[in-house]
Parts: C-alpha cells; structure tokens; sequence
C-alpha cells in the first residue's frame, strides 16, 4: 500500500496559538507574495484556522471549475451568510442554484445595455458639479456615484433618500465581519461591544429599507424597468418566485456587490492615470474621435478599446476583489498533496496578476499589453478579476459597461490630479480598499470648447 500523500507544507515562523495572524495582519499582500514564492501550495495558520494558498492557474481551475462541486465557499464568506442570508454571494446548493438562474436574465448584455444612458447622465452630472481646482477625495466620490448607479439599476426611484442609509449601514456590517476576526474568534460577537450594537443596527436598518421597497412594489403590483421588477417577475420551472426574505436577501448581496467593487475600479484608474499623463492622453484622444460631443453608450464600447485596456491593466494591479476564499468539502488531492475535508483554500488575485511569468514587468502599469489579445491567450486563471467557474460574478458586463462609461465620462469634462505621491496604502478587507482618502485636484479637462458645448445622452 503506497503512503498517504503529505500535507502541503506550513510555513515558517508560526508562533504558538497566533500562528502567522501577526505577520498577516501587518503585511497581508506581501504575506501571501512571499508565501507564494514558497512553493506551488503552501500552508499559513491565522489564529485556530490553517488555509493553503494556490497559485498555479491548473490547480485553481480544478477548485474553480472542473472540481468545483468538492468545494464551497470559505468560512469567512460564509460567515458574511449572517447579513447576506441567502444571498447568491454566500449560498450553496439547490438554493445557489436556483436563485441564479432567477437573476441571470436581468445580467444579460443586451439587458445590462439599457442602463448605460443613466450610468453617463450620473456620471456627467457629478463631473458638472465640480468646481475648477476642487480638492476632495476621489474614493468618497466614486463610492457616491456608483451607489447612486446601482440603486437606479436595482430600484429605479424608490429607495431614493434612503439609499444612503442603506449603504452606511453595509458600510458597517462589512467592516463588522470583513476583516476576519469573527471568523477567527466567533466569541467576539457575543461580547456587549459597540461595534455588535452598531453591527445589529445596521442590519435591523437594511431590513427595514430593503423589506420596505419589495412589499411596497409587490403591493403596487411590481411594474418598472429595474431590477427589482425583474426579479419580482421571475419564476423557476415550478412557477415559484422569490419570497420577500429572498428578495431582501438578494437586493443586499447585490448592493453590497455591485458599488463598492466598481467604486474602487474607477479610483485606482483614475490614480493610475494621474500617474501616467501619456496613458490618459492617449485615452482622452480615443474617447474625444468617437464620442465627438456626445455621451458614452453601450453601443459605443467596442470602439473604446484603449478605454477597456486601461479597466483591464487597472483591475489587474489592484483587483478589488483581492481573493477567493474555499472549503473542501470532502478529502481530495492536489499537486500530490493530501487536501483534508474542511482544509480553507485562498486564491488570489493579487498574487496571480503579478506573475511575471504572463504580465513582464508586473508592477508596471502598461495598458497596452491587453491590446493584442493577451486576454485569449492566457490560461484561464492567470487572470480573472471576476472569478471563474460557476460561481463567476454576475455583475460583470454590467461592472465593466459601468467603469468605461463614467471613467470617459468624467474624463471629458475634468482632468484628476493627484496631490500625494506616496504609494497608495491598502487595505484588504473583503475588497481591497484605500487605507486613506485619495486626495484629487479635480481640474478642468484640456478641451475647454467641451466643457461649455451642450452634451446629449445618446449619439
Ligand atoms: C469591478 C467590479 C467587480 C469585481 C472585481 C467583482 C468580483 C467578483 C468576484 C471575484 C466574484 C466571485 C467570488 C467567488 O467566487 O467566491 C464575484 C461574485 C459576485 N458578484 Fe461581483 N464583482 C464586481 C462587480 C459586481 C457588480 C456590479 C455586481 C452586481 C450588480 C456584482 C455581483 C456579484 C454577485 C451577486 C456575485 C456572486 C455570484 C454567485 O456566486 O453566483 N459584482 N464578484
């Protein structure tokens, strides 16, 4: 009988009951580069949890997607099930299933386009509202504008006011349960602490504004051209739709998904161009040849592909969705490693997008290496800011569409300048935020006749 395969192995430097926590937590992203450079799968223990990091695409395709049913979400994912509840984010199973295939017609491309005319109107109205020369914080703002965006696509009008308070109150669950010690030390929620009082204020408002709209529109009897009458409208193969828990559940997963995500694409673009003129002139020129005086529409995508590049290499050097998180749900092997029943998998975008084996010179910005059809060549996981395999985000043409139309948007009318130099200090959280406020000069753009010329939504 041949011996049991061997664990990944561990690495070095755990200390007694901490394990690596502490290393982590000080360096996350330069934690797991070095952990990668260790070996093909190679172990860290944060607190009582040990996790593996992968990084061969082959064997991240294999939990992804070829193997994915031996898997499921991480601990730390599932624990955001407390808030999320059912949501498609955080369920497995039958309930994953089903409540996909009811959402995904309302994420088709030609379902996606309709909203691309309020994306530009949003964005050209934040970019009119500026003052010449007025400093603020760009992540601030992109998180207002894409808020405002995803609330028009999920409720038309009728969160409104609210919609504020809706995302206040994810701003605090996230920051309750994304940074992992809850995962890590589950008895910290059960501890009279403020931040479990604000934690279940938060959710108990999320409840209200969510719950709130759908009885309101079911009792309207649904109607609109959002999402939210999509998703009221839908129904499986048993002709059963969405209970109102489903619905409150699916609107909070795809809030939270849907803003903070996009929010964070434009403004590290928009640091990135600031850091590189050339790179943003050239795309001020490609924008300027096709929009003329008009806004950005859908139909106007597949003649921006400067624009893409940029999205591509922006979400390449700092994905916002930073890693993936898995469970093996049974005993399996990978790469000649023993993989036990409940071993925590992280795959990570940051480390796989700075692998100089497929992006040379991976710390440099250069959009112009997804100009010759990089994407297709590379394997399938050396890249993919969205994820893959079943599981693959959702939102992604509507996330994609969103980034190129307000970045052509804004940069019509405003050019961004950014006042601090440092290197830009992150914060990985669930996404990968700013660890400070990006502060910006936002200066008028260098074609002042377009700034005056009266702007209409659709060529
Ligand atoms: C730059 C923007 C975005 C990035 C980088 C991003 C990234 C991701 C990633 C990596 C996953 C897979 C997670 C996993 O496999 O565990 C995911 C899932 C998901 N995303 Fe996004 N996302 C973005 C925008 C959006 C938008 C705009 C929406 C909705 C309006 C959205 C809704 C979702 C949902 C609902 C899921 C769960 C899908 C499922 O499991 O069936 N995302 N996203």
């Amino acid at each position: 009988m041949s011996p049991p395969a061997p664990l990944p192995p561990l690495a070095p430097g755990a200390l007694p009951l901490a394990g690596h926590f502490i290393a982590y937590r000080q360096d996350p992203l330069g934690f797991l580069m070095n952990l990668a450079a260790r070996g093909r799968i190679v172990g860290m223990r944060l607190g009582p949890i040990e996790a593996f990091l992968l990084r061969e695409p082959e064997d991240i395709d294999r939990v992804l997607v070829s193997e994915h049913r031996r898997f499921w979400k991480d601990r730390m994912t599932r624990g955001l099930g407390r808030v999320l509840g059912d949501g498609l984010l955080t369920s497995e199973g039958d309930i994953w299933l089903r409540h996909r295939r009811l959402l995904a017609p309302a994420f088709h491309r030609e379902r996606i386009a309709a909203y691309g005319n309020d994306m530009a109107l949003a964005a050209d109205r934040f970019a009119r509202s500026l003052q010449p020369g007025e400093v603020r914080d760009i992540h601030a703002d992109m998180m207002r504008l894409t808020l405002e965006i995803v609330a028009k696509a999920l409720f038309d009008s009728d969160v409104g006011p609210r919609a504020a308070d809706v995302a206040h109150a994810l701003d605090v669950v996230v920051g309750r349960f994304g940074d992992g010690s809850i995962t890590l030390f589950p008895w910290l929620e059960h501890l009279p602490l403020p931040s479990n009082r604000r934690s279940r204020d938060a959710i108990a408002t999320l409840d209200d504004v969510l719950l709130g709209v759908v009885r309101a529109r079911r009792a309207r009897g649904g109607g609109g051209s959002d999402l939210l009458s999509m998703l009221l409208a839908a129904e499986d193969d048993a002709g059963r739709g969405l209970s109102d828990r489903e619905m409150r559940d699916e609107l909070m997963t795809l809030f939270l998904a849907g803003h903070e995500t996009t929010a964070l694409a434009l403004s590290y673009a928009f640091v990135l161009l600031s850091k590189h003129p050339d790179v943003e002139a050239r795309l001020r020129a490609e924008s300027d040849a096709v929009l003329g005086n008009t806004l950005p529409t859908t139909e106007h995508l597949a003649r921006l592909p400067f624009a893409r590049a940029v999205i591509l290499e922006t979400l390449r050097l700092y994905p916002p969705a930073w890693a993936i998180g898995r469970e093996a749900i049974e005993e399996t092997s990978l790469a000649g490693y023993r993989i036990p029943k409940g071993t925590q998998l992280w795959i990570s975008q940051w480390v796989n997008h700075r692998d100089a084996r497929y992006f040379p010179e991976p710390e440099r910005f250069l959009p112009d290496r997804w100009l010759g059809g990089l994407e297709r060549s590379l394997p399938r996981f050396a890249y993919y800011p969205f994820g893959g395999g079943p599981r693959i985000c959702i939102g992604n043409q509507f996330s994609l569409l969103e980034a190129t139309i307000v970045l052509a948007t804004i940069l019509r009318r405003v050019r961004v300048r950014l006042l601090e130099r440092r290197p830009l200090s992150l914060l990985p959280m669930i996404t990968l935020r700013p660890q400070d406020p990006i502060v910006v000069a936002y200066e008028p753009a260098p074609k002042p006749e377009l700034l005056r010329a009266p702007v209409s939504a659709a060529p």
